[in-house]
């Protein structure tokens, strides 16, 4: 059902990000932290239907809090013919299982709280994401016990020098 995403799903994948949210999506932070980074390929997740249509798909970045590697989930999202039948939170937990598997202890995202904490994530305290963002919608889950702790700071590029 999912696949890990090819450089040909790229611009498939970037017409469902357009088509599921506002325009200006790449104005946002977050964008900041992925510009001229190259996404987790092993992470980056694309389900397709019967037709073999994009129904969903998930990307993820690195990037740096202080000195600690930390996985920034998203952008995730699910074909509006789609949406309320579970491929979101699949999409979700495959990629969160495949992270852990593959060794990585944190991740973090910017969303909304009320669909996010099923999987697990929670507000992150000290944590601090490029202006504008809402500090509600930062969230973090630990694939390892007590990962975030002492894990603090502003959220950076990965291939940004530690400050
Ligand atoms: C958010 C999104 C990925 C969820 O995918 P999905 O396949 O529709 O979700 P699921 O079927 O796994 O879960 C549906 C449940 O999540 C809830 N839900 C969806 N978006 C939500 C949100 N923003 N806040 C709270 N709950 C939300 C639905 O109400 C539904 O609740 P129910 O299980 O009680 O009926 C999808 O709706 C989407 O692409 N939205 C537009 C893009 C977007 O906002 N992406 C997330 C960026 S933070």
């Amino acid at each position: 059902m999912f696949s890990i995403e090819r450089p040909e799903d790229w611009w498939e994948v970037e017409a469902l990000y357009d088509l599921c949210f506002a325009p200006g999506r790449e104005a946002l932070s977050s964008y900041r932290l992925r510009d001229g980074v190259a996404p987790v390929r092993d992470l980056c997740l694309v389900a397709r239907d019967d037709t073999a249509a994009v129904g969903g798909a998930i990307r993820y970045w690195p990037v740096r809090v202080g000195k600690a590697g930390v996985l920034l989930l998203g952008p995730v999202a699910v074909h509006p013919t789609r949406q309320g039948e579970g491929l979101g939170a699949l999409l979700i937990q495959e990629s969160l299982e495949r992270a852990a598997d593959l060794g990585h202890a944190r991740i973090m995202l910017v969303g909304d709280a009320p669909y996010y904490r099923r999987f697990g994530f929670r507000r992150l305290d000290g944590v601090v994401m490029p202006p504008p963002t809402n500090p509600e919608r930062v969230l973090g889950l630990a694939l390892r016990k007590n990962a975030w702790a002492g894990v603090k700071g502003q959220v950076q590029r990965a291939s940004d020098l530690a400050q």
